[in-house]
């Protein structure tokens, strides 16, 4: 039986980024007849430009959006923003639906106190715009992220963990599974 997937998308670019740490310890916390794919295509998809023709990266990402049962985002925060790479990515799914009624869960990790929470509310009102699926319980912001990650890459702070796992619960039970 082919597994329901869950796609994870990271806000950030970077190598050694700790959102996509965040991300790749939510998918140890998934059950195994749900299986994970961590979106590596972001730094390909060109500028958004409405009605041109789509790239192959735009089209294959809207694929990866479309296969998905749930999607997870978790972004850091520049300059009380969303980053323009992900903001982009998903400006390219607004006329034709690949969220639309999607499962979603919104993180924003930070090394700051304030966690990214401005960058937090600007993603959940775009993906308010772009119909998802959500309810109270669909967004966390993780502060002072970098204390809570161990040198390899594990979340050693057990309230995050559970945080996490809930963040995990909620999604699949939003899927119905
Ligand atoms: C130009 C710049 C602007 C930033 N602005 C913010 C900000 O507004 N809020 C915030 O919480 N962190 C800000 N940061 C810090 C990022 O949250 C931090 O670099 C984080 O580790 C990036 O996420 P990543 O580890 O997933 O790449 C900024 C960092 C840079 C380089």
């Amino acid at each position: 039986m082919e597994k329901i997937r869950i796609l994870g998308i990271s806000g950030s670019l970077r190598e050694s980024s700790t959102n996509t740490i965040i991300l790749k310890n939510l998918a140890k916390l998934l059950p195994a007849h749900v299986s994970f794919d961590l979106f590596g295509e972001l730094h390909l998809i060109p500028p958004f430009s409405p009605g041109d023709l789509e790239s192959d990266s735009v089209k294959s990402m809207k694929e990866k959006i479309g296969k998905a049962a749930g999607v997870i985002i978790c972004t850091p925060e520049y300059a009380f923003g969303v980053p323009g790479t992900l903001k982009n990515a998903l400006d390219w799914t607004v006329s034709t639906g690949e969220f639309n009624e999607k499962p979603v869960a919104a993180i924003s990790a930070s090394p700051l106190n304030s966690g990214g929470e401005k960058a937090l509310a600007s993603l959940l009102l775009t993906l308010t715009a772009l119909g998802t699926s959500r309810n109270e319980k669909s967004s966390l912001a993780i502060p002072n992220v970098k204390s809570k990650i161990n040198s390899d890459g594990i979340v050693q702070d057990d309230q995050t963990v559970l945080l996490l796992q809930d963040q995990v619960d909620n999604l699949l039970k939003i899927i119905g599974i």
